[in-house]
């Protein structure tokens, strides 16, 4: 093997929109004579004019699981209008915001977390080991704890929960770099990444790459000047990382899948990767969420299981940890059956991941649980429904990945306030559904369990079922989607908003081999670049929907269209009519505030396809609810229900990041006034030619102590927005 072979580092890099970008979907879940006939009822639909069914208003949840307090006495504000002026469109190496808004960064990468962990030097000499206790990098998703407890709505102190996804300005190297050189051991990472002589990773590489994964639990508090910092020497600040112990939990705790050599029994594993987005309990927990999971193992496998082949796990890994060594913690990565059972190597350690991972961050040295029972498949992130005492919670999750699927959990017992910890958590029994959206704007969730004659025959049991998902869904005919990115519940009537980020191989007329139809839920596939080619959804949108007689357990939704991503202007495929002070693509982060419910509904991007209009950026809406708007058809003759259009008032730009970032994640203390964002791979995502150094000001800085070379590497960071005069953000 070459060296240049050894940089063939491929698979899932997570660069921008591209992200989830390879499909691994072998189904045709939706056929031509589906898409034919739904053609047909669809004029009947148009009669009934709507074409939803009407949905009333319902009176607001009080979300009593989460913060508002149980005696009402924080009365829900719902927001008439948003009071901050939009910002217009922007590129540059800075975050930009209203006038009246300030930013601090509280969290950068490498920033210790303890006080015997010296300051990061970003110039590639940081000890290798430090890193288990300085912040990981890849910022994403995140939430904000109260302390003392989780009911006691302190918006001066708590505990932040910080999402590290993956080591981004490290993947530069891994395609240019064909040989260990000077140059690149001082440009990025700690030095790195590098292949020895063998052809074998370093450990110290591996050491720092394992540690800069994970999540970072630490605390935060308001100072003097009313800026938020982190306690440095706090008791609760804690790394969990690559090769932290876990329990596994549910059906396939103990199943004969998850059997390895570290544990023979299939009950524990290591770590946790590729954190994307989160959620949070009513009992005081944090999840976390494996994403593209699949890209850090291997196999040469000529017969892969389906629990590798139908998630992509091949016969490359992102960083090739397997060569740093012989012990189990770099030797787990490679996959490839080499003893004589399961508990003598590593062939199941990839079914212990792509789990939604429960951490109480109260507790530093409590073990964080893979709750199985909520299915394996490239979960983005986990948004609960409100907690109301007495009933069921739904917890929602997309698979980001081409054409794959949006799922719901429902706890089987209802939730009751008191309880909290990890002892006192729903989620090891329960069903797990995946989404049907119909063509006429209503839906179905389908049970993924072995009560389903059409999967009792497939799996030899619920854990079986459970570490094949993506199978279970391929059978029972689930919708294939444009990516499924964050999730949000709308507090206020408890509507679910899902952001579908693009997707490349959307076709509209009959689709070619590696194309999708586009149907009424993924509806456009246009040339949005104007490049002169038709590339798909390239701008993606945002899908809601709403339960049926508003319970989360509901087998049946009715869904429409809240918005679509679009350059502005008279375009056909700007179906929400976007001018130049609210266009957006590749809608990713999505949040409403639980706390406060004052029914704003904060959009992230992660795009691509309009940087020659605007870094990425973060907006805020008022939306209307499933039904309001009308049925459409686009001018390639698709039928969809897009919700009422929102005028520049209801849909604003609140911020811009600097340029090549990524804006993702984002929190509220309970008083609404600071607000906790994400600004992942600042400067770049694996181009070695960086456009800035970010949080560092002044773009290319030489002069800074940070600066290598002619170039300070840029830092992903935890930024925290207020408003000058300590009022609510976007009120
Ligand atoms: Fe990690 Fe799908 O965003
Ligand atoms: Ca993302």
């Amino acid at each position: 093997m070459t060296k240049k072979d050894a940089y063939r580092f491929r698979k899932t890099f997570q660069i921008g929109d591209v992200e989830g970008a390879e499909e691994q979907n072998p189904t045709d879940n939706r056929t031509f004579a589906d898409i034919l006939n739904a053609r047909i009822s669809r004029r009947d639909t148009m009669k009934g004019g709507l074409g939803v069914a009407a949905v009333g208003f319902l009176s607001p949840i009080v979300n009593t699981g989460c913060g508002n307090d149980s005696d009402g006495s924080i009365p829900d504000e719902v927001q008439t209008e948003l009071g901050f002026t939009a910002i217009p469109a922007d590129i540059s190496p800075a975050v930009t915001l209203p006038a009246g808004y300030r930013a601090t960064v509280l969290f950068a990468y490498g920033d210790p977390i303890n006080e015997s962990t010296p300051e990061f030097r970003n110039d590639g000499t940081d000890d290798p080991d430090s890193y288990q206790f300085r912040s990981g990098t890849g910022h994403d998703g995140m939430f904000y704890f109260p302390l003392p407890e989780f009911d006691s709505r302190n918006s001066d102190r708590g505990l932040l929960c910080i999402n590290h996804e993956n080591i981004f300005i490290q993947r530069a190297l891994h395609e240019e770099r064909t040989e260990f050189d000077e140059e690149s051991q001082t440009t990025f990472f700690t030095g790195g990444p590098s292949v020895e002589a063998d052809g074998n990773r370093p450990v110290g590489e591996v050491t720092r790459e394992l540690f800069a994964h994970g999540v970072s639990v630490i605390e935060v508090e308001r100072d003097e000047n009313g800026d938020f910092q982190v306690v440095r020497g706090s008791s609760f600040n804690r790394r969990i990382h690559a090769n932290t112990e876990m329990e596994l939990a549910g059906p396939v705790r103990g199943s004969e899948l998850t059997r390895t050599v570290f544990s023979p029994d299939g009950t524990r594993t290591r770590g946790t990767l590729n954190n994307c987005a989160n959620g949070y309990t009513a009992w005081g927990t944090y999840l976390t969420c494996e994403e593209n999971w699949h890209g850090y193992f291997r196999t040469d496998e000529e017969e892969r299981p389906r629990s590798k082949s139908r998630y992509g796990v091949d016969s490359t890994s992102n960083y090739r940890w397997e060569t740093a060594g012989s012990e189990g913690i770099y030797r787990r990565f490679e996959t490839t059956p080499s003893g004589a059972s399961a508990t003598e190597d590593y062939r199941n350690e990839a079914n212990t991941y792509g789990w939604i991972v429960e951490i109480d961050p109260y507790d530093p040295n409590s073990t964080p649980v893979k709750r199985t029972t909520m299915g394996r498949f490239r979960h983005e992130g986990c948004w609960p429904s409100p907690a109301i005492p007495g009933q069921r919670l739904a917890f929602y999750s997309g698979d980001d990945a081409i054409n794959e699927y949006i799922y719901k959990f429902v706890t089987a017992e209802e939730y009751q306030r008191g309880a909290t910890g990890l002892d006192a958590s729903l989620l090891d029994s329960g069903t797990l559904y995946v989404a049907r959206f119909n063509d006429d704007g209503t839906g179905e969730w389908l049970e993924l369990s072995m009560s389903n004659p059409a999967l009792a025959s497939e799996f030899s049991d619920m854990a079986d079922l459970l570490v094949n998902t993506r199978a279970a869904a391929d059978l029972l005919g689930a919708t294939p989607m444009d990516r499924p990115e964050w999730g949000a519940v709308n507090p206020a009537n408890g509507e679910v908003y899902m952001t579908l980020t693009n997707n490349s191989t959307r076709v509209a007329g009959n689709p070619e081999e590696g194309q999708t139809a586009v149907d009424p839920a993924n509806p456009r596939a246009y040339d949005s670049d104007d490049d002169g080619d038709p590339n798909g959804n390239r701008n993606g949108h945002i899908i809601r929907w709403r339960e049926d007689n508003d319970d989360v357990a509901a087998t049946s939704f009715t869904w429409d269209i809240f918005l679509f991503g679009s350059r502005a202007g008279n375009r056909p495929e700007n179906l929400s009519n976007l001018d130049e002070s609210n266009a957006f693509a590749s809608p990713d982060g999505l949040f409403f505030d639980v706390r406060t419910n004052r029914g704003v509904c904060w959009i992230q991007t992660d795009d691509s396809s309009l940087r020659d209009f605007t870094d990425n950026q973060m907006l805020a809406a008022l939306p209307g609810v499933v039904g309001d708007g009308s049925a459409v058809t686009s001018d390639q003759g698709q039928s969809t229900f897009v919700g009422a259009e929102l005028s520049p008032d209801q849909l604003k730009r609140f911020l811009t990041g600097p340029t090549g970032c990524e804006i993702t994640g984002v929190d509220v203390t309970p008083d609404g006034t600071a607000m906790f964002i994400n600004v992942q791979h600042p400067g770049g995502e694996g181009n070695r030619e960086l456009s800035n150094n970010w949080p560092l000001q002044g773009g290319l800085a030489t002069d800074t102590p940070n600066a290598v070379g002619n170039l300070a590497r840029p830092r992903p960071a935890t930024i925290v927005i207020t408003r000058i005069d300590g009022g609510v953000i976007g009120a």
